[in-house]
């Protein structure tokens, strides 16, 4: 049974981290849930201490147990962190380091990784600031849960709604999965060197292996994409990862076929003529990117 640390700050979805507690839990989940003060504006701790059937923490101070220390204890407790709703507030403080309560000092303090799910108004979500404060994060590797779009709390209609808990759950389950091609690997209209021959890619390359990686991560699969172009923030979900180009290619394959023995790597590069890399597919299409996740699939 896997642990998840639910993170609550304050905003007017805290409402729906109660479902998601609920739902979290159903699913097999450990939650334990933290609280900022301003989320206990919105909802009293005793529900989520009812929904996740364990003790609510928001104060730094309030050491239950006197043989630990309560944040230290609860950031290796957790396999998996998310925090939702994310406040403005709380994207702020976590990427300027700061931990004056018990949800930043045990961010600080955990080294499980961190999945955030923003929810605020449209143009806090647009604002320069917070704007910039995501992408400090997603440098320092934390992932987002991007805010869907619809009718807010606040009237506005627009981006910034928490994503619904159930699509949330299905992505901690999928988290913790291990079945085979999970995890994939798209290398596309990739600058770099393989077998010390400078990389040739066709023009719409990167597009194509972007296009594709997309695909596959809005089926919750892994997708690591490596290209030379930098993407917009759109397609930095949870489930696309983009590396700028890895200098030696061939290095990075290897090494990400090693810590990833059952993933598949597809790649729409031209290899130097009669060079093959083991275990890697070519595609030249979306369709045949597809097929071959599909006969990988077949051949398990
Ligand atoms: C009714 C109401 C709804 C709010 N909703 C949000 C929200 O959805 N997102 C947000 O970032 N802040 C929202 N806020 C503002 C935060 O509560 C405020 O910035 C607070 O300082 C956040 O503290 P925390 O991050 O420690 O929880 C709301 C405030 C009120 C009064």
């Amino acid at each position: 049974m896997k642990n998840i640390l639910l993170c609550v700050s304050g905003g007017i979805a805290v409402y729906k981290a109660v479902a998601l507690t609920s739902k979290l839990t159903q699913a097999g989940f450990q939650v334990k849930v933290l609280m900022t003060k301003s989320a206990q504006q919105f909802v009293q701790p005793l529900s989520f201490q009812v929904m996740s059937k364990n003790d609510v923490f928001y104060d730094t101070f309030d050491e239950k147990d006197s043989q630990v220390i309560a944040h230290i204890d609860l950031a290796d407790w957790a396999d998996l962190v998310i925090i939702a709703p994310a406040t403005a507030n709380i994207i702020g403080k976590l990427a300027h380091g700061l931990a004056d309560d018990m949800v930043t000092t045990t961010l600080l303090a955990t080294t499980a990784p961190v999945w955030i799910a923003p929810a605020m108004n449209v143009h806090m979500y647009d604002h320069p600031a917070v704007l910039r404060n995501i992408e400090q994060l997603y440098q320092d590797g934390y992932r987002f849960i991007e805010p869907s779009e619809g009718y807010l709390a606040c009237g506005y209609v627009g981006k910034g709604r928490l994503e619904e808990p159930e699509k949330i759950t299905a992505l901690a389950l999928q988290h913790f999965r291990t079945t085979a091609h999970e995890q994939v690997l798209v290398v596309g209209g990739a600058m770099g060197t393989i077998a010390n021959n400078q990389l040739t890619a066709p023009v719409h390359a990167a597009m194509l292996a972007t296009e594709v990686a997309k695909a596959f991560a809005s089926r919750q699969i892994y997708t690591r994409l490596i290209t030379h172009e930098q993407q917009p923030r759109k397609y930095r979900f949870l489930f696309t990862e983009q590396m700028m180009m890895a200098d030696d290619v061939t290095k990075y394959v290897r090494e990400w076929q090693q810590q990833h023995p059952n993933g598949l790597v597809l790649t729409d590069v031209l290899l130097p003529k009669g060079y093959t890399l083991e275990g890697v597919h070519a595609f030249h299409s979306q369709e045949e990117a597809e097929q071959v996740l599909i006969n990988e699939l077949k051949g398990l």
